[in-house]
């Protein structure tokens, strides 16, 4: 059958899986086309049924549609993704957008990213500044490697991926420390969808009430800030204030927050004063 015809029928046998049948339906058709979504109406890629159906069981399964394809977007890049690596939340862009910010009027700022997972974040920021230099902490292999692809893949000279704990000893000295840990309660796991438990669950609990990471980081990465240097984590739905506790607990100042594109408070954010 045609890409447009195969779009029709994905989206049909997708509607008992899917919230939303028919934008997946385009997207993996685009991939079994090898084409953009937007390019499906000109491609004469024939598609079979089985080739659709094997699809269709997967998201049964509760496979995420971004594993099956393999990649995702974020922000203003393509990044791989597949078993073993957090998909990148569009959320994610707000600590992105708050970290460009916070480093706008700093020439050539030293950033770390810690729990980098895809590198979303880090090779963001170093995308739209070209003068900063980046490293990105993570500790998993599996997720290390895609790190790794996605630093080529985006041509990011200027990240440097670097496998470890980041509740080992901390290390460099930065203007600018940001992270996305995980941050959900571990009593929260029978609320998720398939999709989400089908994701690495290191890179989504954060301990029993959710904040181990932060209080963890806070207390040990200070010292890893000039002086005058910003930590800025993205935190959980009502994780905003208890974080900002923390961060005031370990003698952070100037404490800020932004919020998402739903009015969520994602972002939380403070000053070390080191000397
Ligand atoms: C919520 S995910 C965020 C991934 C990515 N920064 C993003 O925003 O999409 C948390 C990440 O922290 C990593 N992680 C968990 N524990 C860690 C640790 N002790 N040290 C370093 N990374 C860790 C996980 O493997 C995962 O990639």
């Amino acid at each position: 059958m045609t890409p447009k015809q195969a779009e029709i029928l994905t989206a049909q046998m997708l509607i008992p899986f899917s919230d939303e049948p028919k934008s997946e339906a385009k997207y993996i058709v685009a991939h079994l086309a090898e084409c953009e979504p937007s390019q499906i109406i000109l491609s004469n890629k024939e598609i079979s049924k089985a080739q659709i159906e094997q699809i269709v069981l997967k998201r049964r399964q509760g496979i995420p549609l971004q594993y099956i394809l393999g990649r995702w977007w974020f922000y203003k890049s393509e990044f791989l993704v597949g078993e073993g690596v957090l998909v990148p939340r569009q959320d994610t862009e707000t600590l992105v957008e708050a970290a460009l910010e916070l480093i706008r009027d700093i020439k050539a700022p030293r950033v770390c990213d810690l729990c980098s997972g895809s590198g979303c974040i880090a090779i963001s920021i170093a995308g739209d500044r070209q003068d900063a230099t980046v490293t990105a902490v993570e500790k998993y292999p599996a997720a290390y490697s895609y790190l790794e692809q996605n630093i080529k893949l985006n041509n990011a000279s200027n990240v440097t991926p670097k496998l470890y704990d980041v509740l080992n000893e901390p290390f460099g000295k930065y203007n600018l420390i940001v992270c996305n840990p995980p941050y959900i309660p571990r009593g929260d796991e029978k609320e998720l969808s398939k999709e989400v438990l089908n994701e690495p669950h290191t890179a989504l609990f954060g301990g029993e009430d959710g904040l181990y990471f932060y209080r963890e980081i806070s207390k040990n990465w200070k010292q890893s800030l000039v002086s005058g240097g910003i930590l800025a984590f993205e935190v959980g739905i009502n994780e905003a204030a208890a974080v900002a506790e923390i961060l005031k607990t370990n003698g952070f100042t100037n404490i800020g927050f932004k919020n998402d594109l739903i009015g969520i408070q994602r972002v939380v954010f403070g000053t070390a004063n080191n000397v």
